[in-house]
């Protein structure tokens, strides 16, 4: 089978990128898990790649001068890996302009919410203070507009009485991981692409 390539950017934790590490284990899976990219020297998600024999690769933003810099070391560090597709995957920078333009249709972001609504952070404390019945989470395309592009699958889960952000956090998560692993294998089957109206088609 022709695995397309992937690399994912995280931030921290780390969980959805396990989620598709592990995923791409099945041999009939569509992707494989080329590299994985932190911008914080500390993430634990690091640390678990490196467990499974996965490439590595700190880029911290910190020794850049400016968010053009980093995207540029990032995007030349991605081209270099000969990557069919990138999965943000908890990774808590915005990507300029530029950076997307380069990876149109390529880029996958996961979110925890429902999109269009809560785009941004603190999704469940919002949820919550608006009295959502349910709350879940995206993975979509990344376009220059900020948790604005092209939606490629969602999940819910209801909001609880008594629900924290915390509790509410922790149940949409167990529905990201799956979530994460059938987008990305929709992507890179070819079964969703990303249109040049900047809306999914099948
Ligand atoms: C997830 O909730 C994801 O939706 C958000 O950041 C969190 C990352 O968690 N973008 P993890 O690092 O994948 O465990």
């Amino acid at each position: 089978m022709n695995k397309k390539r992937v690399g994912v950017l995280i931030s921290g934790r780390g969980s959805n990128m396990r989620a598709l590490v592990e995923a791409c284990r099945d041999e009939h899976y569509p992707a494989k898990i080329v590299c994985v990219v932190s911008n914080q020297p500390g993430a634990a998600g690091l640390d678990f790649a490196k467990t499974q024999g996965i490439t590595t690769q700190l880029i911290d933003h910190k020794a850049f001068d400016g968010r053009a810099a980093f995207d540029a070391a990032l995007d030349k560090y991605l081209q270099d890996q000969m990557l069919d597709f990138v999965c943000c995957a908890g990774f808590m920078r915005i990507l300029s302009a530029g950076f997307v333009k380069n990876w149109e249709g390529r880029l996958l972001n996961i979110h925890p919410s429902l999109l269009p609504a809560f785009r941004g952070v603190d999704t469940h404390a919002r949820a919550l203070a608006e009295g959502m019945t349910h709350a879940g989470c995206s993975v979509h395309f990344v376009t220059e507009e900020l948790d604005g592009g092209p939606i490629v699958a969602q999940a819910a889960v209801p909001v609880l009485p008594g629900d924290t952000p915390e509790s509410l956090q922790a149940r949409v998560l167990t529905k990201e991981h799956p979530l994460y692993v059938k987008a990305l294998a929709l992507v890179a089957s070819g079964a969703v692409q990303m249109a040049r109206s900047g809306r999914p088609s099948a």
